[in-house]
This record gives structure tokens, C-alpha cells and sequence, in this order.
């Protein structure tokens, strides 16, 4: 299949939109948070401070993002609700040239109400506007980085209160009966259905995502670096006008092919293992998300073969489900048995629905065997964060739905060891431990991108060879220096202001 031609269809579909959500979207976003809104009262979304040194890199925060557009620090956006009527202002840093000498230029007050529609003030005043805004009692509707509401991934560690917390503190010691009512929630509510123009743009990031997973096919050979496969894979996506890579590239060859969170990329590849690449783009703020997994010789040994079969066949399963009325638990479901049976038949699990015990002296507990090799889920939402918000969260799917289906298997060659030295399980450490040695350090993860459409489902990383035979032809045609896609880049250059 030509490479290019996908390429320039995505291109000529996000330059059509200008590769930006146009201002009107955000004002509809905007007026759809106010209107979820329990009644009139001060709704002040903060956006991300300037980092503390300026040469880092600055992350704008995306609720912010969302429901702004707006990508310079220290911003705060307010907007008062008065009998169903808002009024809406743009807290920006000022122009100032001998800050701007380091920093780049700045929109300024001046500039906001043309490129927002919002009224500009200077950041400085946002205090005092909001101490006489709130003068009078009344609710402050508040959306940032608050720790209550943020939770965080490490379970039982505490977020440490952060610069937006410590916003509100200070508010709330001025004002001692405002009532602050966190809406960030609101925001991801609308967040989890895409519009046209973020579908355009989530679409054009699997596109630079998928090129990028072809390309690196065409350089991937024993004694080549990991990093140099990122290397390659992160120039591509820049070079075919994404922002950058949306999360830590994990590029795994040999064991690493089995750390599931691996991103040290630092490892030299070897002949006979296989390489894990979960790498994808940010374009204009959108995330894709991809995992191939490949052979570092170019061709699948028959025990690769063995394990990739049984994870692609797991993804159709889950992609024969999807359709607008389906629960994301079918196609787990569906994937999940596929898994179970196939490592049955490959010996490394006893049966599809074994258990072991995987308890304490304590407490007695069994876990399904698959899981020794399956630990995470199935897929999640894309958009503006790799790991989104989509209306099956809380239902089922929908045409417009945007997720990853990711089934994978790894067997690490320490697997038997994970299984709890207990009498009862004795056995099944014999039984398995021919097959963990012969699977050992193949770890295959797929992972594709999905939009729901109105009857089923469009794969929208289908750029990126998954076939086992496709891959190995795509590895057999070395190429020299990678071409650059310029109808890319000139829908990323048209968005710039
Ligand atoms: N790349 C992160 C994930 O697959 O969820
Ligand atoms: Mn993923
Ligand atoms: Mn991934």
C-alpha cells in the first residue's frame, strides 16, 4: 500500500479545517460548562503556571486547553453567569519586550478579544476582579489541578496540594463564606464526546503515528539501539507536523519486549527476539496511541508466531463488537477469551478459566492464570490526553467514540516465579515452566485506534503493517533517509497564529 497516500487524504481533511478547532467550537464548549451549571456564580478555570525555570518546556493544562485554546502560562480564564447571560475574560501575562526577549512573544491584552472573543485583562488584576466578584457570597465554580479531585496513580500516595489548591486557599481566606464548588468533573463530561474538528485531529495524529510505525520497519535490524528506533519514530512525527510524542516511547527489544512500562530504550537489539514499540504523536494537541510488535531480524520465529497469533486474534475478537450501544466490557470480554484459550493451548496455562492461589499465609485468594502474562486492560479513550474521557465510561459507546483496543501477552522469564511457593501450587510451576522456557522474553502487544461510526468501527491506525506477513515484507525493503510529508507540516504551519 503507498505510505503517502493516507497521509495526504488526512492532510487535505486537517488543512480544509485549518489542523485547529476553530474559535466558535470553544465558545459552544464554554456555554455548554455554563450551562450544566446549578445556577448564576463565578466560574474560574486556571490554566497552567509558567514552569519555574523558562527554558523548560511549558504543558498547558487541558481543561484549560479545551475550553480556551489559549497556550500561554499562567492564564486564568472567568466567566460570570448572570440570569443565563455569561460574560467571559482572558487573564493573560502583558507584552512586555524585555521579557519577551526570553520567553517569545506573548498575545497581550490587546490581542485577546480578536483571537478569543473574550474580553483581555492583565493576569495581575485577576485577584482583584474576583475579590469584587465575589464580594457579595455566592458560589466560585472552579476548575484546575486540585488535589482532592485529581487522585493519582501510585495507590495510597497523597498529591501534595498544588499551586492551583493553594489559588483557592488564599480566595477562601479572603472570602470566608465562598463556597468553591469544583466542576473540573463538568468539564471531562463534555470532554467524552469528540467533535468533527477533534476527530479530524485525532485522525491526523494516528496518520503521523502509523507512518512513523512504517517507516522505522524499513531500518530495524540486530545491533541497531532501541533509542535509535525512538529516535527515528519521534523525528517522523515532527517532521510530519505533529507536536511531538504524546507519552514516554516505550521501544522494548528482548526482555524489555515484556516491561510493560519500559522507557529506558537504551538497550541493543538482538537476532532472534522481538521488539515492542508503543510509540505515537500529539498532533495540535491530540493524542494517538499505537503498539507494534515486530521481529528484530525481520522475520517472526515460529514461537513468535505462536504468541502473536493468539493477541492479533484476541483484537479482532474485540473489534468484531464495536458499534454505537456497546459496552467496553464486551469487547473485554471477547478479547479475554481468546487469550485464555490460546495460552491454554501453547501450555502456559493449565486451562482457559484455571486459577492458582495467589493468596497470603493469611488470607486465601485465587487469581486466573491468564494473568500471569495479561496484567492490563483492554484499551481506553484517546484525545486531548492519551488516556481520555469517552461517554462508554459511564455507558456504552457511541458513534464518535474514539479509543485503543491493546490486547497484548508477556512472558517474562521469571514468570514461574511470580506464582507464590505454595504446596498447591507446585504442580502447576512444573507443569508450565517448558513453555514460560520456550516463550521466554516475547513480550506482543497490538494496539490500534478506533473511531465508532454509525454501523461499526473505523481503524484509524491502519497505516501501521500488523499483519505478521506484511511486517516482514515492509522489514525486507530497506530504504535510505525517510521522506517528508509537507502537506503535514502545512496544516500544522496554517494552525499557528
Ligand atoms: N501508551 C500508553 C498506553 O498504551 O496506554
Ligand atoms: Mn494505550
Ligand atoms: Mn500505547
Amino acid at each position: 500500500m503507498n505510505v503517502l497516500r493516507p497521509l495526504v487524504l488526512v492532510a487535505a481533511l486537517a488543512s480544509l479545517l485549518g489542523a485547529q478547532v476553530p474559535q466558535s467550537e470553544y465558545l459552544t464548549r464554554r456555554t455548554a460548562l455554563t450551562r450544566s451549571l446549578p445556577g448564576d456564580g463565578v466560574l474560574l478555570v486556571l490554566g497552567a503556571p509558567e514552569p519555574k525555570e523558562n527554558y523548560q518546556n511549558f504543558w498547558q493544562s487541558q481543561n484549560f486547553r479545551y475550553l480556551t485554546g489559549f497556550l500561554e502560562p499562567s492564564s486564568a480564564l472567568v466567566i460570570v453567569r448572570h440570569r443565563g447571560v455569561d460574560r467571559g475574560m482572558l487573564f493573560v501575562e502583558p507584552r512586555d519586550p524585555a521579557q519577551e526577549v526570553w520567553t517569545g512573544e506573548r498575545l497581550g491584552v490587546e490581542g485577546v478579544n480578536a483571537r478569543t472573543g473574550l474580553q483581555g485583562r492583565e493576569a495581575s488584576t485577576l485577584h482583584g476582579v474576583l475579590d469584587s466578584l465575589l464580594a457579595g457570597g455566592g458560589t466560585l465554580f472552579a476548575v484546575g489541578d486540585f488535589s482532592a479531585g485529581g487522585g493519582s496513580d501510585v495507590p495510597g500516595a497523597a498529591r501534595p496540594r498544588t499551586a492551583d489548591d493553594q489559588f483557592i486557599d488564599r480566595l477562601k481566606a479572603r472570602h470566608r463564606n465562598l463556597k468553591v464548588a469544583d466542576v473540573n468533573a463538568g468539564v471531562m463530561r463534555l470532554r467524552a464526546s469528540k467533535s468533527a474538528g477533534e476527530l479530524a485531529l485525532i485522525r491526523s495524529a494516528a496518520t503521523v503515528s502509523a507512518a512513523a510505525h512504517r517507516e522505522v520497519l524499513h531500518t530495524i535490524a540486530p545491533g541497531m539501539a532501541e533509542f535509535e528506533v525512538q529516535a527515528l519514530a519521534e523525528y517522523t512525527f515532527r517532521r510530519n507536523g505533529a507536536d511531538g510524542p504524546s507519552y514516554g516511547s516505550i521501544v522494548g527489544s528482548g526482555p524489555n519486549s515484556t516491561t510493560l512500562h519500559y522507557n529506558k530504550n537504551d538497550r541493543f537489539m538482538r537476532d532472534g527476539e522481538v521488539l515492542n514499540m508503543d510509540m505515537a504523536a500529539y498532533y495540535a494537541g491530540y493524542s494517538a496511541d499505537i503498539t507494534r510488535t515486530v521481529p528484530v531480524n525481520g522475520v517472526f520465529s515460529p514461537a513468535q508466531r505462536d504468541i502473536y497469533t493468539i493477541v492479533l486474534a484476541a483484537q479482532a475478537a474485540a473489534e468484531r463488537q464495536v458499534k454505537p450501544g456497546v459496552a467496553f466490557r464486551v469487547l473485554d470480554d471477547s478479547a479475554v477469551t481468546v487469550l485464555r484459550r490460546g495460552l491454554a493451548t501453547l501450555g502456559l496455562i493449565e486451562a482457559p478459566n484455571a486459577t492458582y492461589d495467589c493468596g497470603t499465609p493469611e488470607r486465601a485468594e485465587r487469581c486466573p492464570q491468564y494473568r500471569l502474562y495479561y496484567m492490563h486492560g483492554l484499551g481506553h479513550p484517546i484525545g486531548l490526553d492519551v488516556h481520555d474521557v469517552d461517554v462508554y465510561s459511564t455507558g456504552a459507546m457511541a458513534e464518535g467514540s474514539v479509543f485503543t483496543i491493546e490486547p497484548g501477552l508477556y512472558v517474562r522469564a521469571n514468570t514461574v516465579d511470580v506464582i507464590p511457593d505454595t504446596p498447591a501450587n507446585a504442580a502447576l510451576k512444573a507443569k508450565i515452566a517448558p513453555a514460560v522456557r520456550r516463550y521466554a522474553n516475547i513480550g506482543v502487544r497490538i494496539e490500534d485506534d478506533y473511531v465508532v461510526t454509525a454501523t461499526g468501527y473505523d481503524r484509524i491506525t491502519a497505516g501501521a503493517p500488523r499483519e505478521m506477513d506484511e511486517i516482514e515484507r515492509e522489514m525486507a525493503r530497506k530504504s535510505g533517509p525517510p521522506a517528508r510529508d509537507s502537506a503535514q507540516v502545512d496544516a500544522y504551519r496554517k494552525s499557528k497564529p
